[in-house]
């Protein structure tokens, strides 16, 4: 029902105090591995969120690395759809986690960049196509334009950060961003709300960290305030977020429902380290939610006067 195409990266992550500054070194504690790739990530957050089944396309080496990611999506459920290359590594990624949960990563891309169109599964039976920017923009492109071809929701998390040819924006019908990526995209100056309205695509969801979301949906507003936790780790919240959001329009929920529902996993994964082993399962979703009271109004009021403050 969903079908990801992206990237899935060995995450190599180091705990420090604090992200070191330019030029600087900082002493970190001891080195973790997991599972991630913004791909891979949202891969297993869409096939935990449960209610729609789940496929990737992915590109990896033949190498050490490359059995734990896959081992790593197979136990979450995804069915994949994996091309592999012997002269490329497959996906890296090195990250500083700082005390208070904040997070700096580079990738090395290795066989991400290997991913074509052409890797894509036969096409009948999904109903989305969810990718990030880990891959080929050419890839991405071209792989929205068969998605669109074959009748499917094309979905894109614009991440990391860069400018987008028309071409793209024109084939994609949901877009989710955080800020930075919304400035990146939209040459827009003035509010969120502004920059989202001047997007050409159907649906529009800005992601705003501790703050929440909100989402612009044939021109309909809907704010969704976030949940405090006790965060560790943000790594891959976004593509929780992302991943958990799909599954849940995929499987017929409206946007008012699925918003809670994605924000909910996201602030969970916050609470343990790691990318794929902290994304939450749907029932700890349903019980974290069913803990919670509605919407605080402040917080509520809050959100929607930074959505409308000129940037
Ligand atoms: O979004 C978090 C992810 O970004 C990490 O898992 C890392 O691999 C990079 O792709």
């Amino acid at each position: 029902m969903v079908l990801i195409a992206g990237s899935a990266n060995l995450d190599f992550v180091v705990r420090a105090q604090r992200i070191p500054a330019p030029g600087e070194t900082v002493l970190g504690r001891d080195l973790q591995t997991f599972p991630g790739g913004k791909g891979a990530n949202q891969a297993v957050a869409c096939a935990r969120a449960g209610g729609a089944r789940t496929g990737m396309a992915l590109a990896l080496g033949r190498d050490a690395y490359a059995l734990a990611l896959k081992a790593s999506l197979e136990n979450a459920g995804v069915v994949l759809h994996a091309q592999a290359f012997d002269d490329v590594a497959s996906g890296t990624a090195f990250i500083c986690v700082s005390d208070d949960a904040e997070n700096a990563i580079t990738v090395a891309p290795g066989a991400n960049t290997r991913l074509l169109a052409t890797h894509l599964p036969a096409l009948d039976g999904y109903r989305y196509l969810l990718m990030q920017l880990e891959i080929p923009l050419s890839t991405v492109i071209e792989s929205a334009r068969l998605a669109r071809a074959a009748g499917l929701q094309v979905a894109l998390n614009a991440a990391p950060a860069q400018a987008l040819p028309p071409e793209l924006l024109a084939l994609v019908d949901l877009l989710i961003v955080n800020e930075g990526e919304l400035r990146a995209i939209s040459h827009k100056q003035g509010s969120i709300l502004d920059a989202m309205a001047a997007l050409p695509c159907q649906t529009v969801v800005v992601t705003l960290g501790a703050r929440g979301a909100v989402a612009r949906q044939d021109g309909e507003l809907h704010y969704q305030t976030g949940f405090v936790v006790q965060a560790v780790d943000t790594t891959g919240a976004g593509d929780t977020f992302c991943g958990v959001l799909i599954a849940q329009l995929a499987a017929g929920h409206p946007m008012p429902q699925a918003l809670p529902f994605a924000s909910a996993a996201a602030a969970l994964c916050c609470t343990k380290p790691g990318a794929q082993s902290s994304i939450p399962a749907a029932i700890e979703v349903s019980a974290f939610l069913a803990e919670r009271s509605a919407s605080d109004p402040a917080a509520q009021h809050e959100l929607e006067r930074y959505c409308q403050a000129l940037a």
